[in-house]
């Protein structure tokens, strides 16, 4: 494939995505997009071996499109992944391995089991996560909270462990509780070593935010 005609299907598949969350309030906007791209790029660098970057900068621009949050089934999700790839100028076999990414990335709760066995699925579901903790994981906790009205911490409160998903999703946590649910246990779940190393910088920056929050809660800094 010509790096030209490459170029030019990026930029198209941006404007596509860009269309579609441009106004989605859900945690999945636009700028979510843009970090997992830039991030998976850098890491397709870093990574030792092969990588095919095409295949990562695709798959990140397309990872959330099937989303359930942002379809109304999961079936209309897949639909329009597939029905944009079709029509692109493509040869078959990285489409399929564009999609099969797209589609098996989200773990949904842990009820996903597909494993992505390529370099490039799991460069790009590692960016997705490591977007999740560090300084930004943090700012996207607050804004998440916040949005639906949640407190930022309630020291009565304790984190729940065995969580399963309908009580994941239940609303009867803190931003702070959400750390302990689900931020710091992200760097466990990294695939590549390029992924680990990333976010093992993330975790330590937020348990050093985490030291400095409570000292700050308690008055005594
Ligand atoms: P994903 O499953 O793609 O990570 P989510 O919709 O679960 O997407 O989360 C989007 C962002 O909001 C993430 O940064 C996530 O950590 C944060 N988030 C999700 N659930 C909560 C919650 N209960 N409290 C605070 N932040 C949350
Ligand atoms: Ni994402």
């Amino acid at each position: 494939m010509e790096k030209n005609v490459q170029k030019e299907i990026i930029k198209q598949t941006e404007q596509f995505v860009f269309q579609l969350l441009e106004k989605d309030a859900s945690g999945h906007d636009w700028w979510h997009i843009h970090r997992v791209r830039n991030l998976a790029l850098q890491m397709a660098v870093e990574e030792p071996g092969e990588v095919n970057a095409f295949i990562c900068e695709m798959a990140a621009l397309l990872h959330d499109v099937p989303d359930e949050k942002l379809n109304k089934t999961a079936e209309a999700g897949e639909k329009k992944v597939k029905a944009w790839l079709n029509q692109l100028f493509l040869p078959e076999e990285e489409k399929e391995a564009i999609l099969f990414i797209v589609l098996n990335l989200s773990y949904k709760g842990g009820t996903n089991k597909v494993e992505l066995t390529s370099i490039e699925g799991k460069l790009v579901q590692d960016a997705d996560r490591l977007d999740a903790i560090g300084a930004i994981g943090i700012a996207r906790t607050m804004a998440f909270s916040g949005s639906r009205g949640r407190l930022i911490h309630d020291p009565s409160k304790k984190p729940r462990e065995n969580l399963s998903y309908d009580e994941y999703r239940s609303g009867e946590d803190t931003a702070i509780m959400h750390f302990y649910e689900k931020l710091l246990k992200l760097k466990n779940t990294m695939n590549t070593q390029t992924g680990k190393s990333f976010a093992e910088k993330r975790h330590q920056y937020m348990e050093q935010f985490l030291e400095e929050f409570y000292l700050e809660w308690d008055g005594l800094k």
